[in-house]
């Protein structure tokens, strides 16, 4: 079978991950070709692919390098387009690539507005490829065992979950890359930081929105633009109530992140740096105890991004290859977004907001809100 061919846009932090995950999956895809406006940052990967290949024996070319995708696009032999670039430019570069057919790996959040992330996911459709939202934490072993315990129905009736994450950034933290905490390319600390676990709160609690609550504030960061704290709840039409509590506020460094379920014959809860190690597992039918479920589940992960963008990657590899869709397609990517989206809403006209299918909000209307 012949490799998918795969070009990275974007190559600055987070774009090594996908070069590891590239290489962990090189049995069925390679880097073609890498792109930043920023040459010198693609010259870079390129030469940390080649490097890393090279120390695990991995047969591969040095990928060619751009500064324009359009440019790379049109010259290279692209199937699949992994967009890495600053969050308010992931609609723009993924029309860009669906709209020439290539499948795409968006990072998250998949765009700034709601508007857009229907229309990525209809251009999609249109074109007969596909498109993923990079949620990697969904893949964590912890996490894939707490759904499984919610299909299996252990919990019973689920009547509440919170996400908290309760973090620390400093001003040293948003100097190095001045688009953070900016309305159009960024967000506040819930659309960047908090997104993943939001994520994963509504992808447990299983349900439709029925209305979002939201307050937030900027306490700490006079040099950001959008929120540094955010407190949410969300109504979903199941009945169920998701709590989330995120922020970077938190003295004197990152403190715990915990996603907590709770249904009617169990409770549980995962922490850890990026929700890979489970505190609390506990249900009525006894058929597993916490100390096992520890010690087969818990993972040590390098830093906060995890190790979830491997089997992502696999995930969407193997959704292209049998024409299925991916764990985190469009669809899914905007559950989370909607969800922030009408917060900050919420924050502006103080009242709930319910939830429509034709919902348009822009993060960019919120400028000068806080
Ligand atoms: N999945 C995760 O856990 C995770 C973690 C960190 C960041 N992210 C997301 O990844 C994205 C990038 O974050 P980062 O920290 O790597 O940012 P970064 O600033 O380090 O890198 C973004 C890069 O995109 C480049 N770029 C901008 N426009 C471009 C264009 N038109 N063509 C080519 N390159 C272009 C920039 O020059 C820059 O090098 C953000 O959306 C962020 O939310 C996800």
């Amino acid at each position: 079978m012949n490799k998918l061919k795969f070009a990275i846009i974007g190559c600055g932090r987070i774009s090594g991950n996908h070069i590891k995950a590239i290489l962990d999956n090189f049995e069925d895809v390679e880097l073609v070709s890498v792109c930043d406006i920023l040459k010198d940052r693609a010259e870079l990967r390129a030469d940390e692919y080649l490097i890393k290949a090279q120390e695990k024996n991995i047969p591969a070319i040095r990928p060619n390098v751009y500064s324009d995708y359009r440019e790379m696009l049109q010259k290279e032999d692209i199937n699949v387009c992994a967009i890495c670039t600053e969050s308010g430019y992931h609609a723009e570069v993924s029309l860009y690539c669906l709209n020439l057919k290539k499948h795409v790996l968006v990072e998250k959040p998949m765009a700034m507005s709601l508007l857009d992330a229907d229309r990525m996911i209809q251009t999609a459709q249109k074109n007969n490829v596909k498109l993923a939202v990079c949620h990697q934490n969904r893949f964590n072993p912890s996490i894939q065992k707490l759904r499984q315990a919610i299909d299996e129905g252990r919990f019973g009736r689920i009547f509440a979950g919170t996400a908290r994450i309760l973090w620390n950034r400093n001003k040293e933290y948003y100097d190095k890359a001045n688009w953070r905490g900016t309305w159009k390319l960024d967000g506040g600390c819930l659309i960047n930081q908090c997104t993943h676990n939001i994520d994963l709160l509504q992808w447990m609690i299983n349900s439709e929105i029925n209305s979002v609550y939201g307050q937030t504030g900027n306490y700490l960061h006079p040099y950001i633009q959008a929120e540094d704290y955010g407190s949410i709840i969300i109504k979903f039409k199941n009945g169920a109530i998701g709590n989330i509590e995120g922020t970077v506020c938190v003295y004197p460094k990152n403190l715990k992140e915990t996603l907590t379920i709770l249904g009617e014959k169990g409770t549980v809860i995962i922490g850890g740096m990026a929700l890979n190690k489970i505190l609390v597992w506990d249900f009525e039918d006894k058929i597993d105890s916490l100390e096992e479920m520890q010690q087969k589940y818990n993972t040590e992960i390098p830093n906060v991004f995890g190790n979830g963008h491997n089997p992502l990657y696999k995930n969407f590899i193997d959704s292209i290859r049998n024409n299925i869709n991916p764990l985190v397609d469009g669809n899914e990517g905007k559950k989370s977004l909607s969800i922030i989206l009408m917060a900050y809403k919420s924050q502006k006209y103080s009242r709930a907001i319910s939830y429509s299918k034709d919902l348009n909000i822009r993060s960019e209307d919120f400028e000068g809100m806080l």
